[in-house]
């Protein structure tokens, strides 16, 4: 699949590549996001996005998507957004890094993904799952359409947002 850019009203979505490791090296900062990444250090988030550059998960059965979110102009590092895709389905997860939160762009970056998601993939339901403990993350999905739903994913809730046709 060719994955291009995604604009969005503050950044824009730059199809993840291992290089960008060095700029996303602050998510390592955080042991939550080292657990969630898997990796401990910063040869191993890059052996990992290189990994992702297949785009695919090692059975083959879903797409693997990820993209560097990077600030319009100067093209700083912001983060980083994931959609797994299964089918008319896909799961979504993002991430800032620390300097860069309280902005919004996480809002922003999730709506320009749904959006690209269902117009290019003709994914029609999208799931987060997300503790909710974790507030900025709540109002993240809210505003990005996203409804509470009762089913649970380990200790955390599933989020979803459904598009129609
Ligand atoms: C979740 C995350 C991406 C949000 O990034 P962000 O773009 O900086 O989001 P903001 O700081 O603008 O916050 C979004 C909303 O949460 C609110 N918020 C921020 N911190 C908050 C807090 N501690 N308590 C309550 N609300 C908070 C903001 O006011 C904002 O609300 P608004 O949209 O109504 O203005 C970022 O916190 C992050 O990377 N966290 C670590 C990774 C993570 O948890 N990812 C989600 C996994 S499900």
């Amino acid at each position: 699949m060719n994955l291009e850019d995604i604009p969005s009203e503050r950044a824009v979505l730059i199809p993840l590549r291992a290089e960008d490791a060095d700029d996303l090296a602050g998510l390592l900062e955080e042991q939550q996001l080292r657990e969630w990444l898997s990796v401990e250090d910063l040869d191993a988030l890059r052996a990992r996005f290189a990994r992702w550059e297949s785009r695919r998960s090692p059975d083959g059965a879903e797409t693997w998507l990820n993209w560097v979110v990077r600030e319009s102009r100067e093209g700083r590092a912001l983060g980083w957004v994931q959609a797994t895709v299964f089918g008319e389905s896909a799961s979504v997860a993002y991430a800032l890094l620390p300097a860069e939160r309280g902005a919004g762009v996480a809002s922003d970056a999730l709506r320009a993904l749904t959006r690209w998601l269902h117009d290019r993939l003709g994914v029609k339901t999208l799931t987060a799952e997300i503790d909710d403990a974790n507030a900025p993350s709540v109002r993240v999905a809210v505003a990005a359409g996203f409804e509470r739903t009762a089913r649970r994913a380990g200790d955390e809730v599933v989020w979803e947002r459904r598009l129609s046709h």
